[in-house]
């Protein structure tokens, strides 16, 4: 496991109340990082956590917001800024699959507008607006990003081929991003595969699920640990490295 001293260091975090987003949020601030900690304000996992991890002595705070509302972005990267003083790392882990069942690539009457609209402004277009709002203050203190990304939107399949398709956009959008901050900031992405423990890769069931692990040469499920490990990574070192997707599937099935 890679440290690094973050002591004075800034990060938001956001869907970081649970999953590879929790797991970011743990070990940045192990490394001595504040962490604002960004999720839905109705979901009661963020005060929890931000109650435990207190309580292990990390400097951690709520930053409740929906990334699919304008104005809640704002007040949520404000609201960082002005609680910590200053902002380093964001981390647009955030992301929904919109569904818990697959859905096939040719079931275009599942895919309706409605479907559509909520995942690229959740998963695409989310991402952007905490970019927009962080942007200044990352300049300012010489920051990273990382994107949660994913390999569906590497055509390896996923929920439905609209979450694939914001995936892709956003592995698109970390290139074209790298260009907008250079120099000052690095923004990079990671396209995790399967995650242990996650309820919401609904393209297999438990048995095809470990089917699948057992074609991968490292023959597990990556652990929101090992995804929060390269996101560590990323942020806090990879002082020559922007506008990259570090694949994270396990070496790839076959
Ligand atoms: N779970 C998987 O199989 C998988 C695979 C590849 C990529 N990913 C990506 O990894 C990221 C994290 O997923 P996870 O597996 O840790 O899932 P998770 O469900 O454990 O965590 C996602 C968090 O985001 C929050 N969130 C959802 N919509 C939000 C919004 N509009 N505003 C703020 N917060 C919101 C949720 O409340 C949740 O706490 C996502 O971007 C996802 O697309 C997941």
């Amino acid at each position: 496991m890679i440290t690094a001293d973050l002591a004075g260091r800034v990060a938001l975090v956001t869907g970081g109340a649970s999953g590879i987003g929790l797991a970011t949020v743990e070990r940045l601030a192990a490394n001595g990082a504040s962490v604002a900690i960004n999720d839905l304000a109705g979901n009661p996992r963020l005060e929890k956590e931000v109650t435990r991890l207190r309580g292990l002595g990390r400097d951690v705070a709520a930053c409740p917001g929906d990334i699919s509302q304008p104005a809640e972005v704002e007040a949520m990267v404000a609201g960082a800024v002005s609680r910590f003083g200053r902002l380093d790392f964001l981390v647009n882990n955030a992301g929904t699959p919109g569904t818990s069942a697959p859905i096939p690539v040719d079931d275009f009457a599942r895919m309706d507008e409605a479907f559509w609209a909520k995942l690229v402004s959740i998963n695409q277009v989310g991402p952007y607006r905490c970019l927009k709002a962080a942007a200044p203050h990352l300049k300012k203190t010489r920051g990273a990003v990382v994107n949660v990304a994913s390999t569906a939107g590497l055509g390896y399949g996923g929920s439905s081929s609209v979450y694939a398709s914001t995936k892709a956009a956003l592995i698109l959008l970390t290139t074209e991003w790298s260009h907008a901050m250079g120099p000052e900031v690095r923004v990079n992405a990671i396209a995790p595969n399967v995650v242990d423990g996650s309820g919401w890769d609904c393209r297999f069931d438990p048995e095809q699920l470990a089917a699948y692990v057992a074609r991968l040469p490292l023959k597990r499920a990556g652990t929101p640990a090992d995804y929060a490990e390269t996101i560590f990574y990323l942020l806090a070192g990879a002082p020559y490295i922007t506008g990259q997707t570090i694949v994270m599937d396990g070496g790839g099935a076959r």
